[in-house]
């Protein structure tokens, strides 16, 4: 066979397996890149300085990406069409230019545009200025939430769920109970580590009231996909009314708090105004008013706690909550109920 019936029978061949197969691929890839640009966990759909400044930083190095791979694919196809045509010198030059200098170039660039764009994203904020402090350690597979005072003291805890007042900069102290986990509430910032041992300082501020999606970015167990949180930015007077309230509780359904302390869920779990002071597990003062339940995996209804309740291990494994399948359906019940109601 000789080189030119060679070339005829695939240039046709060549097209139609490339061409064909295109348009699915590129329709799939837009969908998937658009449907996931907005929502309350989206980089791209920035809520706050720090995440709109990661959002630029993308967008700039997909650009800058984008140059170097068109540049790149060029040359290819150039080359490949014109193989006969050109010198090796001139195979050389192109190499040279768009498989070294201008990649380099480029490279560099986009490496001093991130350096110098670090300290806005990671914002340092100076002991003297008024910020809200809140310190987040991630337990498996949990988050304990303390609020702090001026001087650093806690004033209450709480679990799986922060609030914090718009337009003001929160700042963060992450630690890790047992093994690394990474705080990251995409629409808010950047992530980061939570290291067993340390204290890792991330200022958060949220420019529009919302309801956020936090997850933990970290492998750090079995149940690791089921560690979400949820970061609740509102109005500063209504935080300062949400902070004072929330220092005392009067938990209401005195036959539900019998039950609960009767089956030792007190042991693990605390409920300020109460006899349960359990450290282990989540703090459960106003349990009620959480949109969530077990850490960002099952809707707060009282059907979903009762059956939290009964097998927690069935929907997270790894929990380190036994389970109270054996108790009678009624007290389970109970259970649920007093603690979808506790404000
Ligand atoms: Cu905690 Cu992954």
């Amino acid at each position: 066979m000789t080189d030119e019936r060679l070339t005829d029978r695939c240039r046709p061949t060549r097209n139609r397996r490339f061409s064909a197969p295109l348009c699915p691929i590129a329709l799939l890839l837009a969908t998937c890149l658009v449907s996931s640009c907005s929502g309350n966990h989206s980089t791209l759909d920035p809520a706050g300085p720090e995440a709109a400044k990661v959002a630029q930083l993308f967008y700039v190095m997909l650009v800058g990406g984008a140059v170097i791979w068109i540049g790149l694919v060029s040359a290819l196809i150039y080359s490949a069409r014109k193989k006969h045509q050109h010198s090796e010198q001139t195979a050389g030059r192109v190499i040279l230019w768009c498989g070294a200098i201008i990649p380099t170039v480029i490279l560099c660039a986009l490496l001093s545009y991130g350096m110098w764009l670090m300290p806005a994203i990671r914002p340092w904020v100076p002991d003297d200025q008024q910020v809200r402090r809140v310190e987040v350690t991630g337990e498996q597979f949990w988050w304990r939430v303390r609020y702090l005072d001026e001087a650093g003291s806690v004033v209450f805890e709480t679990a799986n769920e922060v609030r914090i007042p718009v337009g003001q900069p929160t700042h963060f102290s992450l630690k890790a109970a047992d093994v690394i986990h990474s705080f990251w509430v995409p629409s808010l910032g950047g992530k980061m580590d939570m290291i067993p041992g340390r204290t890792n300082p991330l200022t958060l501020t949220a420019d529009r009231e919302g309801t956020y999606r936090g997850v933990c970015a970290e492998f750090c167990g079995e149940s690791h996909a089921l560690m979400a949180f949820t970061v609740r930015a509102v109005a500063p007077a209504e935080h300062e009314a949400w902070l004072a309230e929330r220092r005392t509780s009067d938990p209401q359904d005195a036959e539900g708090l019998a039950v609960f302390l009767n089956n030792g869920c007190g042991a693990c779990h605390a409920i300020s105004g109460t006899a349960a002071s359990g450290r282990i597990g989540p703090d459960l003062t106003a349990f009620g008013e959480r949109g969530t339940l077990a850490a960002g995996t099952l809707p707060h209804t009282a059907e979903d706690i009762a059956r939290f309740v009964a097998h927690p291990g069935r929907i997270k494994p790894g929990v380190k909550m036994p389970h109270f399948g054996m108790l009678p359906e009624h007290d389970i019940k109970k259970i649920a109920a007093f603690l979808k109601e506790l404000r």
